[in-house]
C-alpha cells in the first residue's frame, strides 16, 4: 500500500482529495496507534509538503494532564506543552481548530522552530467527547492556512481517532 502512494492535483483541494481517501486505506485493518499515526504524519508531511506536522497526546503526569510529542515528521520539537500554552495548549483548551497567521502575533506561541512562521492545530476527541490528542501543522510561509486545510485537516481528524487506540 505505502509504495504506491501518490499525490495528483495542483490546488491544496486537489491534494487533499487525493490523499485524504490513500490516507484511510493505509491504515483500514490495522489498530496499531503508533504505526498508523507514523504513517498518517509521513502521507501528510510528503503528501502536502509541509514544514513539519506531528500529534500530541494528551496525557497524565503526576496527576496533571499535558501534551505529550507522538509521531511526527520535521525538526525535533518541544517534547511537553501544558494545558492552555501556545497554539497547541490552547486548541486543546478550547476544544477547537486554531489557525495561526504569524505566530509571532500568537501571544503564548511555543517556537520549536524558528523556521516555522504560520500553523494550524487540530483538537482530536475521544468517544466522551474530551480532547485526547492534537493534529499540529506548520509551515514556513506566513498564512499558509485557510478554510480549506481547516475543512480536509477535520475529515483527517475523523481517520486519525477512528483508526487510535488510547
Ligand atoms: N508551535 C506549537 C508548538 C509545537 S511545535 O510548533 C512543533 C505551539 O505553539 O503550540
Amino acid at each position: 500500500m505505502a509504495e504506491s502512494f501518490a499525490v495528483s492535483g495542483t490546488t491544496k483541494k486537489e491534494k487533499y482529495e487525493s490523499i485524504l481517501p490513500q490516507i484511510k486505506a493505509l491504515v483500514e485493518g490495522e489498530k496499531d496507534t503508533i504505526a498508523n499515526l507514523s504513517n498518517i504524519m509521513s502521507a501528510l508531511k510528503f503528501g502536502m509538503d509541509f514544514f513539519w506536522v506531528g500529534i500530541y497526546f494528551v496525557k497524565e503526569n503526576n496527576g496533571n494532564k499535558e501534551l505529550v510529542l507522538g509521531p511526527f515528521q520535521g525538526p525535533v520539537a518541544c517534547t511537553r506543552i501544558a494545558f492552555g500554552k501556545g497554539v497547541c495548549g490552547k486548541s486543546w483548551e478550547q476544544k477547537e481548530t486554531i489557525i495561526v497567521e504569524d505566530v509571532e502575533k500568537f501571544p503564548g506561541h511555543i517556537a520549536c522552530s524558528s523556521l516555522s512562521k504560520s500553523e494550524i492545530v487540530l483538537p482530536g476527541f475521544n468517544k466522551n467527547g474530551d480532547v485526547m490528542l492534537v493534529l499540529d501543522v506548520d509551515s514556513e510561509v506566513l498564512a499558509t492556512f485557510d478554510d480549506t486545510d481547516k475543512i480536509y485537516l477535520e475529515q483527517l481528524m475523523e481517520i486519525i481517532t477512528g483508526c487510535v487506540n488510547l
